[in-house]
């Protein structure tokens, strides 16, 4: 998978993907991340990217060229399964999304900031719009790497053990159940007797009882939603 990003801030993606699982992602060549600095395709001296909205009012709007030149230099050079803006009226991003987006080749991901993107970018140019969540960040930036994050984890191979990923959280609907490490006593506080009984099905079935009991008091909502 190639994934490029359009931002104003190329910094903020220094650390994120560094480490850990997209870390190893990247140098097993499962992922290639590229990052592109908008203001590389500003018009003027200035490196100007942003303007004043027409018919007036508060904050600046990105203008619509640099976004659609460098997106136009992007698609010369390969076709993009989706060009992907982030803002905050997107669709909802669910573990499905992220699930559907880790099967494509090649995605872009534009970085909205100020009061927004010139609308004909979103009409022209943006086949999908997403959103981490009820909440107003400063820019896209960071929902960016939240998207990418939950993309690149779960791309096949990513994952040292390949059950891993299925046994998440909203995999299958429910949280996960909790888990426990040595010692079995800890101050007194003991491990639940089942996980060291060395009983599979019943270990199993434990499991079960405990993510549902934890969904149906955390998350109600998402047994609900179970079709
Ligand atoms: Cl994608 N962008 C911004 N600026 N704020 C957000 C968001 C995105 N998703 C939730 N809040």
């Amino acid at each position: 998978m190639r994934i490029d990003i359009l931002t104003l801030f190329p910094g903020m993606f220094s650390g994120p993907f560094d480490f850990s699982i997209i870390r190893r992602a990247i140098d097993k060549g499962i992922v290639e991340i590229h990052l592109h600095d908008l203001r590389d395709f500003s018009k003027n001296k200035y490196r100007t990217v942003d303007d004043y909205p027409f018919g007036g009012g508060a904050g600046m709007v990105m203008m619509a060229e640099p976004i659609a030149d460098c997106i136009t230099r992007l698609k010369d050079e390969r076709d993009y399964d989706e060009v992907i803006f982030l803002t905050p009226d997107g669709q909802l991003l669910e573990q499905k999304m992220s699930n559907e987006l880790s099967l494509k080749g090649n995605l872009i991901l534009l970085c909205g900031h100020y009061k927004g993107v010139d609308e004909r970018v979103r009409e022209h140019f943006i086949t999908k719009e997403i959103s981490i969540g009820d909440y107003v960040l400063s820019g896209g930036e960071i929902a960016a790497i939240v998207l990418a994050d939950s993309i690149i984890r779960i791309i096949p191979g990513v994952l040292g053990d390949e059950t891993s990923a299925l046994s998440d959280s909203f995999q299958d609907g429910l949280l996960s159940p909790p888990v426990y490490t040595r010692p079995a006593d800890f101050k007194g506080w003991k491990v639940p007797e089942v996980l060291i009984s060395g009983h599979e099905a019943k270990i199993r079935e434990w499991r079960l009882q405990q993510a549902i009991e934890r969904t149906k008091n955390r998350r109600p909502g998402l047994l609900e939603e179970k079709d």
